[in-house]
């Protein structure tokens, strides 16, 4: 995995995985102190204390096809491994917090990559789950909510129709480029 975006579906499907009905995304960056911090926060089922313990070891699993879970072991490594850190909370029947801090300009630290395609796809493809994506970056910052994109659209027009999903990917990539302009 190359880009912090393909981290960041990892971990959002997790929120998927565990029933969540909103799933906060934010990426915050501030160029001056060189740091950025990436934190996926959801109100799914949690985890118990005994298996917040074990999850960041990467043959921790719940999944059936195959014994090696590995979403949260490489995002705390992309963190670790780029001057930063990693965090994660958990509460049994409430919901888990994921966090991961890094130095902006370390050698090792993975790009950004494609977050608004990231960003689009979950909020398309997940009609029962709304959103909340904060972007930001030194003073600027957006903030996409689909619970607002819903109420405006009213009940019959989904997120995934496609003169919305077109809007949508205008309206994310725009507003990424004049918040994080590439830099990240
Ligand atoms: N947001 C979450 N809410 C509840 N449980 C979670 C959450 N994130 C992870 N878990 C639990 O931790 C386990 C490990 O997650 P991880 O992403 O590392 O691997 P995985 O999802 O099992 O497999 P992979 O991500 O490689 O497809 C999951 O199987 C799940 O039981
Ligand atoms: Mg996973």
């Amino acid at each position: 995995m190359r880009e912090l975006a393909l981290n960041i579906l990892d971990i959002a499907e997790n929120s998927l995985s565990a029933g969540a009905k909103h799933v906060e995304i934010a990426v915050c960056a501030d160029l001056e102190k060189d740091r950025m911090k990436i934190v996926v926060r959801d109100d799914g089922c949690g985890m118990d204390e005994e298996m917040l313990a074990r999850v960041t070891d990467p043959f921790t699993t719940s999944r059936t096809t195959r014994k090696v879970g590995m979403g949260i072991p490489l995002f705390k490594f992309s963190a670790e491994s780029a001057g930063g850190n990693f965090d994660i909370r958990s509460k049994k029947n409430k919901g888990t917090e994921v966090t991961a801090e890094y130095v902006i300009s370390h050698v090792d630290r993975m790009p950004l990559g494609d977050f608004g395609g990231v960003v689009l796809q979950l909020v398309t493809m997940n009609p029962a789950m709304d959103f909340t994506v904060t972007a930001a970056c030194s003073g600027r910052e957006g903030v996409l909510d689909t619970r607002e994109v819903r109420e405006i659209l009213g009940e019959d027009i989904p997120l995934s129709a496609p003169e919305v999903r077109a809007f949508l990917k205008e309206y994310i990539q725009e507003n990424l480029v004049d918040i994080f302009g590439g830099r990240l």
